[in-house]
């Protein structure tokens, strides 16, 4: 098996700053509940007040466990902050990491994103990196080349190994909460420009890596996007936030 087939979709929830700890067990009970097909992997990232009580659920079952955030060093004096060490004890797998809206709204830089992934790698925690351009970057024709600096600066420094184990979220900003998306072969085009960009580094980090899109992801819309050489999966927003609509996205995965 090579290319799309030797990928295992992945379909992440990133619930944002949404559910209680009451009602992230109920969203997650619901989704236990629900009809969701092996070879997919499903990832949910509650926030982080929620991590302890939706892992205890999770354990032994399908579902996967990520954050949506976390510090680089181990520990210190980093007031509200949260380590790769506090979040492996929970046992989380994935971590959500230069998220636009951190971006944008926390001054989260393409340095701080390296160290972070770094940091997540260290832990044997899998991120899940965030990239994508504005409307204004798009209208400017430099969606290009913001995605590869984007990537490229990242990825700094990682071993084959490491690369090989990273996930990469393409987010067109205009298309987050927006109800607007990319269709499915612009968002290909740039899904195969992040793995080439990774595959100067390392050709089989390449071709292994999975790329994922993100962006008014919903069940109606999904089909698009999964249907696409080099997209294995979508990093879903509102719609993760509902059982019945997430569940649709992961059964609409397996193509
Ligand atoms: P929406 O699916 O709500 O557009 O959010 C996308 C997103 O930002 C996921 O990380």
């Amino acid at each position: 098996m090579e290319g799309k087939q030797a990928r295992t979709p992945l379909i992440a929830g990133n619930w944002k700053m949404h559910k209680t700890v009451a009602e992230a067990v109920e969203l997650v009970e619901g989704l236990l509940k629900a009809d969701l097909p092996a070879p997919v992997e499903v990832l949910v990232c509650p926030p982080f007040t929620a991590l302890s009580e939706v892992a205890k659920i999770v354990a032994g079952t399908k579902i996967k466990l990520g954050a949506q955030n976390l510090h680089w060093e181990k520990q210190g004096a980093y007031t509200g902050e949260v380590s790769p060490v506090m979040l492996a004890e929970l046992g989380c797998e994935y971590v959500i990491i230069g998220h636009s809206e951190r971006r944008q709204y926390f001054g989260e830089t393409d340095e701080a994103v390296n160290r972070k992934v770094k940091a997540a790698l260290e832990h044997g925690i899998k991120p899940i990196i965030c990239v994508g351009e504005s409307l204004a970057e798009r209208e400017a024709g430099v969606t290009e080349e913001l995605i590869q600096r984007q990537v490229r600066a990242a990825i700094a420094g990682l071993s084959a190994a490491e690369l090989a184990s990273i996930v990469i979220a393409y987010e067109p900003i205009w298309a987050i909460g927006t109800g607007k998306t990319a269709d499915g072969p612009e968002a290909n085009r740039i899904g195969r420009l992040i793995r080439e960009t990774i595959a100067a580094v390392d050709r089989a980090a390449g071709e292994v890596v999975r790329i994922l899109y993100g962006g008014s992801v919903k069940p109606e819309n999904f089909a698009e996007f999964a249907a696409q050489s080099d997209i294995d999966g979508a990093l879903v927003g509102g719609a993760s936030l509902k059982a019945d609509q997430f569940a649709a996205i992961v059964r609409v995965a397996v193509v």
